[in-house]
């Protein structure tokens, strides 16, 4: 397994760049039809973080990618985001947007899109704002490794977490089953007792592809990812699943869902 786990992780480090992944990240956008998955998976983080059926304000975001979009919404509600991701190039694109470098990132697109999830009309106005918010909200930008105990930085992991979000992040990590429910153990020692975490994914996804690039994906069934949540102490699991037949994507999968749990 440890063989099979560092080559992925080699694959990435040398295949993923930040810059092509976010054209693969709008050619998504372009190739889904009226509503797709983004405007799904955005309109459930409003209802959740509108709901107000959390408490507590540190907030940590595992696998963001060159991603600002996912902790969006997250930072109306949460004053202490920190972001983490594997691939350091990666890591820094996410500190020149909250520098606002001439030549960072641009996600505006993905952002007017959080915008009309949570109602806003005025669209346009509502980015930078949106955009402001975030830059306040994110307090650091660090490393990730989901494969190792450690995850993050120990300077970062002093005071457990109130919340956690990550975004197709495990299944493209994890080798296997065991993998996978590795990682669902790593991250419930980041939280505290009653904390939440949000998960959102593809079920039956087999790869997902950044140009010629096809990365590695652990295929679950909603049952295998139910099963391993509970035996690493998450309970309350809720799902909201968007059923998808578009297969014209650069990445495949049976549907994509939006899952919230409970540290027990
Ligand atoms: C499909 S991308 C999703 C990125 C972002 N959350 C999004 O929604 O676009 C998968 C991410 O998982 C990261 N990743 C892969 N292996 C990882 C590991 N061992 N630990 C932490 N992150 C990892 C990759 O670098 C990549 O950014």
């Amino acid at each position: 397994m440890e063989n099979d786990e560092v080559k992925i992780k080699e694959d990435y480090l040398k295949n993923l760049d930040p810059k092509e992944f976010q054209e693969f990240k709008l050619s998504g956008l372009k190739a889904e039809k009226s509503e797709n998955n983004y405007d799904f998976w955005f309109k459930c983080l409003y209802e959740f973080f509108s709901s107000g059926n959390y408490s507590g304000t540190r907030m940590l975001e595992i696998g963001s990618g060159p991603t600002v979009h996912n902790i969006a919404t997250a930072s109306a509600y949460f004053p202490y985001i920190v972001q983490s991701e594997f691939v350091e190039s990666n890591c820094e694109q996410l500190r020149k947007w909250l520098r606002k470098d001439s030549d960072s990132l641009d996600w505006t697109i993905f952002l007017q899109r959080v915008a009309r999830a949570e109602g806003r009309e005025d669209v346009d106005a509502a980015v930078p704002e949106i955009e402001a918010r975030i830059r306040s909200a994110v307090k650091a930008v660090v490393h990730a490794d989901v494969l190792n105990d450690q995850v993050i930085p120990k300077e970062h992991t002093q005071e457990p977490y109130d919340l956690i979000l990550s975004v197709l992040t495990f299944e493209t990590a994890a080798v296997n089953l065991e993998s996978y429910s590795n990682i669902l153990g790593r991250a419930n020692r980041l939280l505290r007792k009653g904390g939440k975490m949000i998960l959102i994914s593809a079920t039956k996804c087999t790869y997902w592809q950044v140009g010629a690039n096809k990365f590695h994906c652990l295929s679950l069934e909603e049952n295998e990812i139910e099963d391993a949540l509970k035996k690493n102490g998450f309970g309350e699991i809720c799902w909201k699943v968007r059923e998808r037949p578009d297969d014209d994507l650069p990445f495949n999968c049976k549907n994509v869902y939006f899952l919230t749990c409970t540290k027990l």
